[in-house]
């Protein structure tokens, strides 16, 4: 087996709902090697389910399949029972809206062992709203994946102290399975991606709306910029290594709250006080930059030249140019 599956706690999970991301975590499961088992009350998903699974074989050859992995090993069913008898991870993707997902986890809890983990990927509901009418509340989560759940590794894990435990069993099983896991320490409506997604597109069409550029040019000035250095190290990261003086970093990130107060988000937004600035600045200073800015910087230049390389025929693609 290759490193890439090491160490997987279940050898097999059930999808529910096989919409775009239940189809995606399917896929992404049963690269990994396990046996999927994928609910939908719609059987007609099926068939596009299985259209789904070969247009998306050849990405997940070229991401590397498990030794273990072909498209016999995904099985549909319109029962829940059927899907959810022998359970022991459970990935729900039904659709986002609240009081349906509400009575399919009362559903589930009354069919599944007790003992079964089941993680929703809601986009942005909270796991304590979930668990309002189900059994044995404590091993629901929230296991938010990005868009489509096999190309882009991340998973969000939140579940409040409840479920620590679940959240804990369920960020080791996502790693053996190849995700990359982040975990919240408490429960927030739309976690930590989608709320910072929606502050950009806040953003995006104040811009937009002040006529400044157009979407495609909006676009560009993230994709050849922030972007880059955001998908090697994060937003707290490339901030640090704006200053040439890390040791005064706090009034660094003054100066760069005040640049925001001055004018570059609309009135009435969340403003950061100075204890709260402090606490950030010590907090970047010690886990971010505990080893100085050396070593982020080698990442930072191997990174982006390494990005800029593999993304060039995208930029010819886009008709960027050298420019
Ligand atoms: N689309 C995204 O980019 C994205 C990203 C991350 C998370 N999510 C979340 O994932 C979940 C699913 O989103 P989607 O985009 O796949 O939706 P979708 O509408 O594409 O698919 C939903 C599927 O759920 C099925 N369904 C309906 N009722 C059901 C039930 N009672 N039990 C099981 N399945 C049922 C539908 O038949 C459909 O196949 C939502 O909670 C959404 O917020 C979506």
């Amino acid at each position: 087996m290759s490193a890439q599956f090491s160490g997987k706690r279940f050898t097999s999970v059930v999808c529910v709902g096989a919409g775009n991301i239940g189809a995606g975590w399917a896929a992404h499961f049963m690269r990994a090697g396990l046996d999927v088992v994928v609910y939908d009350p719609v059987a007609e998903r099926k068939e596009w389910l299985d259209g789904y699974l070969e247009r998306a074989m050849p990405a997940l050859e070229r991401l590397g399949l498990s030794p273990h992995a072909g498209l016999g090993r995904v099985r549909f069913t319109a029962n829940l029972e059927d899907a959810l008898g022998g359970a022991k991870f459970i990935q729900e993707s039904s659709p986002e809206v609240l009081s349906q997902k509400k009575d399919l986890f009362q559903q589930m809890t009354d069919i599944a062992p007790l003992d079964a983990i089941i993680a929703s990927s809601s986009a942005g509901f909270l796991a304590k709203d979930l668990r309002a009418l189900a059994k044995g509340p404590e091993r629901i989560i929230i296991g938010h994946p990005f868009n489509p759940p096999y190309l882009i590794p991340l998973v969000e894990i939140a579940g409040g102290e409840e479920a620590s435990t679940a959240a804990t069993t369920a960020a080791g099983f996502y790693r053996s399975t190849g995700c990359e896991v982040v975990e919240l320490k408490r429960e927030i409506e739309g976690y930590i991606g989608n709320r910072i997604q929606a502050a950009v597109l806040k953003e995006i069409f104040y811009i937009y709306s002040q006529g400044v550029a157009d979407v495609d040019t909006i676009d560009r000035a993230i994709a050849t910029g922030p972007a880059l250095r955001w998908a090697v190290m994060g937003p707290s990261s490339v901030f640090y290594l704006g200053t040439q003086n890390p040791d005064m970093y706090e009034g660094f990130v003054k100066g760069l709250i005040d640049e925001i107060k001055g004018g570059f988000v609309a009135d009435g937004e969340f403003n950061p006080d100075e204890p709260l600035i402090a606490a950030y600045a010590r907090e970047v200073q010690e886990k971010i930059g505990s080893n100085g800015q050396t070593p982020l910087l080698d990442l930072r230049t191997t990174g982006v030249i390494a990005l800029r390389k593999a993304l060039q025929f995208v930029a010819e693609k886009r008709e960027l140019g050298p420019n």
